[in-house]
């Protein structure tokens, strides 16, 4: 039998790895000061808003592993990735295999989506740049902190994008639960340690 040989190879440039753990820490911040509509919640999701936009670029001209195009598979290679990861011996991938592509894509379209119905909610209140210029919601003139009064109840449509927000919130909770599950499985199956990588930037398989 063939010796097993430990191979390393960096894998996330530190733009990644940048990118990953600051978009942890601010998601953190975003969703537990949701709740209280702070200026903290805004900024914290402007920044998740412009780390996004940052990944979206990196993924065309960042380096081998971060390009999407690394990670765009057919659906015949995932399954049989499925079914490799079955069997208990799954082929191996240096980049994202094509379970954890699959839910990086979920987990950034999850974010754009609750950034943007965000920003609406924003816009509806009468901040940010989708504020709604003229809106018969509020009175004309700001009040003393330069924020616009607030007239009576949540319109409906203020409502329907707050719930709209909200739900996207919450789908990024499974979402990130299934990822962190899928981490500790997918580093177990391949006898690698996922979390570090992110962490060094390196993989190490034996070959
Ligand atoms: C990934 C980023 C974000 C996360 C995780 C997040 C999460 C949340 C959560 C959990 C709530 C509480 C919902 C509720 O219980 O009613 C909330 C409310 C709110 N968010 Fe965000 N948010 C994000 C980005 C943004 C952005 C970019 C803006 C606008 C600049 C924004 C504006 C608001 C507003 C105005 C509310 C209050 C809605 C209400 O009155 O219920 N959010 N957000
Ligand atoms: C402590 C908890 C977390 C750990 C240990 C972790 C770990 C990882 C690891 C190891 C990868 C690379 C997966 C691979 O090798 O294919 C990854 C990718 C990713 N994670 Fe996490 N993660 C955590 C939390 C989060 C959270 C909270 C979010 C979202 C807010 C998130 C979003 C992402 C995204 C978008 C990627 C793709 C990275 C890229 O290609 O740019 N992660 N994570």
């Amino acid at each position: 039998m063939k010796d097993q040989q430990l191979e390393s190879k960096k894998v996330w440039d530190r733009a990644v790895r940048l990118f990953h753990w600051s978009l942890v820490i601010a998601f953190v911040v975003a969703y537990i000061t949701g709740e209280d509509e702070s200026l903290v919640h805004s900024y914290s999701g402007y920044f998740i808003l412009g780390l996004l936009v940052f990944r979206i670029i990196w993924g065309f001209v960042g380096c081998k592993y971060a390009r999407f195009s690394d990670f765009i598979f057919s659906p015949k290679e995932t399954i049989n990735y499925t079914k490799s990861m079955m069997s208990g011996a799954p082929k191996h991938y240096w980049g994202h295999n094509p379970l954890g592509a699959l839910m990086v894509f979920a987990l950034l379209i999850t974010l754009v989506l609750t950034t943007v119905s965000g920003l609406k909610v924003y816009g509806i209140e009468g901040y940010g740049p989708l504020a709604e210029v003229n809106s018969s919601y509020f009175i004309s003139n700001a009040n003393a902190s330069g924020h616009m009064e607030q007239e009576g109840e949540d319109s409906e449509e203020e409502e329907f994008w707050e719930e709209i927000h909200e739900f996207f919130a919450n789908l990024m909770l499974v979402l990130i639960a299934l990822h962190i599950v899928g981490v500790v499985v997918s580093s177990k199956l391949h006898k690698e340690n996922l979390a570090k990588s992110m962490v060094t930037g390196y993989k190490s398989h034996k070959e």
